[in-house]
Parts: structure tokens; C-alpha cells; sequence
């Protein structure tokens, strides 16, 4: 070449890419780069930080990092929340043989790779799994007695489910041939933490899984981001697979917050008439909103987690929902109506309708309401 260099000799894919789901990571990044580097002497890798736009410019943090190290690339979502997901698109963004994850906040023990990456080169495993609970291991890190009991009785549910043997179902660090990824990825549910368990339960026939013992690190930068939401999204993921993805998670979630809103109405109106005195047709229209009120919350705060409204946005889905709810009380009334007319009995012609009326809440509201992006 004209100016002396030398054309760059582009190399293939690394052995093994390193998936590192993180939100509000920042002062994570580079020490946790630095480990990997550290650790994986010997062993071509890459890493692939998945942030959901943190707030605190964890993905600057991770480009920045790139910029000077190939090896680190960042996929910033935009719009979307939820580990389990993160992971799925890391993996799927990945051209290495095999596939590891590890949470971005170093809790996990990046020396133990080697480890995990031998008993997948030897073919012994389908996927090698670093847990807490075997010789060796250790939990230390985890922040109190109260997430220790949680953690605990998590991995008991588990294990109900998934094949004998595994001592940490729960767990967040593995690793696994990324062609077997690929093949399970459109089967996955993809929501909340626990994709471990997402993928283990959704694989055809059992598959072969080693575990390796690590020792679970105290957080030193950032906080922890689980709370009672994950938790009932690992219940849901259960019940999900437990029914093989045949009815919708999210609809199981939006006819129970449905659920909740019928107590919030009755709750509601039987204020406005014992404790107000208020007039029937008042009390129902007051309760009638309320419950509508309580219902987009909990849908924007659960159902719809990964996708919650902001904002303006969060104004606009507001009134959306309000009317696309009050045109499904008309269906619901109005099936109601006709059934109970043909002599159908009330309770019948009831439900039917409330059946019609909550497929066309939650069809329209996915559509319109929260319509992802
Ligand atoms: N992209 C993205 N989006 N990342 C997320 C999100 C999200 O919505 N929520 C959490 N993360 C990232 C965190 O930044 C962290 O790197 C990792 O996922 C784990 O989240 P923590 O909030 O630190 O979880 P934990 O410490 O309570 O539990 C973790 O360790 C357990 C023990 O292995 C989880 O990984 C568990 O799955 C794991 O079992
Ligand atoms: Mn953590």
C-alpha cells in the first residue's frame, strides 16, 4: 500500500463469546473486561455487553472500552427491559462456537471459564453450568439472610421441573455451544431472569449438564435488580412452560390483572355506596374507572414490563387503554345481553361475555397500547 501499511489480516470468529447482560453497570465494564482479558489467556474470546440504555451510560462505558479493544463489542436496546432477553439477543448477535454468560457486575467468577470451556471441547456436556451449591462452591456474596431463603426455596421450585442433579438451576453463569443456543432460541420465553431454566426447559430431549463450582461475589459497584416483579415473571415462565407456550404468557398476565380489577371494583363501589351514599349509576362509573385506572398501572408494571410506558407515551397508552376497555365493556354487556335473551343462563351468558371482553382488551391493547417498537 501507497502509504506503508500493511492491509490488516481480518481474523474468524473467537472460540468463545462472552454475553454480558448489564443495566446501570457502569463502573463495571472496564474491570470486568480487564478479568476477562486476565482470565482467558490462551483462549480466543469476545465480549458482547447487552445494555437496555441505562440511565447511568453503561453503554458509552462499554463503546469506549471497544473503541481500543476489538474484542469488545455493545448491543444498546432501545425501549426494552428484561435480562433473560438480553442474553437471547447476545447470544444471537455471537458467531463463536460456544456461547458463555455472565452478569456484567463481577459477582460471577470469570476463572472458572477455562473450566467450563474444557468440559464443552471435550464433548461431555451440552451445557456446563457454574454453580453455588457443589464442592467448592459458595454463596457468600449473596446480600443477606432474606435473598439466601429466596434463593434457596427458588432453586426447590426449580428442581421440580427441571432434570435431577442440578444444584443451581438459578443460576446466571453457563455456558453452551452456540449452534444448541440457535436451536432453542425460538422456542424461549425470554422473559425475566431465569433464562438458564428458559433454556434447559425448552430443549426437545434432556440435555447433558455438567456443573462447575464457583464462588458467588459480593457487588462492589451498583445495585441488584431483583425484586418482586422478577420473582412473579419466574413463576410465569413455569407456568408458560408448563403449558408449552400454548396460550400467551402475557394474556395469563393480563387476565389476572383483570382479576385484580374486578376486586378493585367491587371494592370501589361498595365505598362509594355503603361508606358515600353515593347514587348506583355514580358509584359503578367511579369504580368503573378506578378499576380501569388500577389495571393499565399494573399491566405497564407487569405484563408489559419490558415494554413500560414513559412519559408522554405513558399518558397517551393511559387514554388508549381507558377506551379500548370501555368499548370492551360495551362487547361484553352486549354478548351478555343477546345470550341471556336466547335463554342461556345468566351465569353462562356472563362469563361468555366477559371471556369476549377481555381477548378484545388485551388483543387490542398489545396492539395499540403497547405495541413494542
Ligand atoms: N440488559 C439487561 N436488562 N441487563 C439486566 C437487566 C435488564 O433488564 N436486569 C438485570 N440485568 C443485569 C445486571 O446488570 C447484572 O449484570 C445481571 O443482569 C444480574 O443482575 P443482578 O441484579 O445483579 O442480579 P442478582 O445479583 O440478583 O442475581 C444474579 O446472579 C444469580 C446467581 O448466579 C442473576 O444473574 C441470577 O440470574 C443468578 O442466578
Ligand atoms: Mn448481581
Amino acid at each position: 500500500m501507497k502509504d506503508g501499511l500493511s492491509t490488516p489480516v481480518l481474523a474468524g470468529a473467537p472460540e468463545v463469546s462472552v454475553v454480558v447482560p448489564c443495566y446501570n453497570e457502569r463502573a463495571n465494564v472496564a474491570p470486568l473486561v480487564a478479568r476477562l482479558d486476565a482470565a482467558l489467556g490462551g483462549i480466543a474470546w469476545e465480549a458482547i455487553f447487552v445494555d437496555d440504555d441505562s440511565p447511568d451510560g453503561t453503554a458509552e462505558a462499554a463503546r469506549a472500552v471497544g473503541a481500543a479493544d476489538g474484542r469488545v463489542r455493545c448491543i444498546r436496546r432501545v425501549g426494552r427491559r428484561g435480562l433473560a432477553s438480553a442474553v437471547i439477543e447476545g447470544a444471537l448477535a455471537s458467531s463463536a462456537r460456544y456461547v458463555a454468560v455472565i452478569d456484567g457486575d463481577m459477582q460471577h467468577d470469570e476463572t472458572r471459564l477455562p473450566a467450563m470451556l474444557a468440559e464443552l471441547r471435550a464433548g461431555e456436556a451440552d451445557v456446563v453450568v457454574g454453580s453455588r451449591h457443589v464442592e467448592g462452591g459458595g454463596e457468600a456474596g449473596l446480600a443477606g439472610v432474606y435473598r439466601q431463603r429466596l434463593s434457596h426455596a427458588g432453586i426447590r421450585i426449580a428442581q421440580h421441573f427441571l432434570p435431577p442433579g442440578l444444584t443451581d438451576p438459578m443460576s446466571g453463569f453457563f455456558m453452551l455451544p452456540r449452534a444448541l443456543f440457535e436451536r432453542l432460541a425460538p422456542r424461549l420465553t425470554g422473559q425475566g431472569f431465569k433464562i438458564l431454566v428458559d433454556l434447559l426447559l425448552s430443549a426437545p430431549a434432556p440435555l447433558r449438564v455438567r456443573e462447575v463450582a464457583y464462588r458467588f461475589r459480593s457487588r462492589e459497584a451498583g445495585e441488584s435488580k431483583l425484586d418482586v416483579l422478577v420473582m412473579a415473571q419466574f413463576a410465569g415462565l413455569l407456568i408458560d412452560k408448563q403449558l408449552h407456550g400454548l396460550v400467551p404468557l402475557r394474556f395469563l398476565a393480563f387476565a389476572a390483572v383483570g382479576l385484580i380489577g374486578v376486586g378493585v371494583h367491587l371494592a370501589v363501589l361498595t365505598l362509594a355506596r355503603e361508606g358515600f351514599t353515593l347514587h348506583f349509576a355514580l358509584a359503578q362509573s367511579l369504580a368503573t374507572i378506578v378499576a380501569m385506572v388500577a389495571n393499565f398501572e399494573l399491566n405497564n408494571r407487569l405484563t408489559y414490563r419490558d415494554q413500560r410506558l414513559r412519559g408522554v407515551r405513558l399518558w397517551r397508552g393511559r387514554a388508549l387503554f381507558m377506551l379500548v376497555c370501555g368499548l370492551g365493556a360495551i362487547a361484553n354487556i352486549g354478548i351478555a345481553r343477546m345470550l341471556y335473551a336466547e335463554n342461556t343462563t345468566w351465569s353462562v351468558a356472563g362469563a361468555a361475555g366477559a371471556v369476549v371482553g377481555v381477548v378484545w382488551n388485551y388483543a387490542v391493547s398489545a396492539t395499540l397500547v403497547w405495541r413494542g417498537r
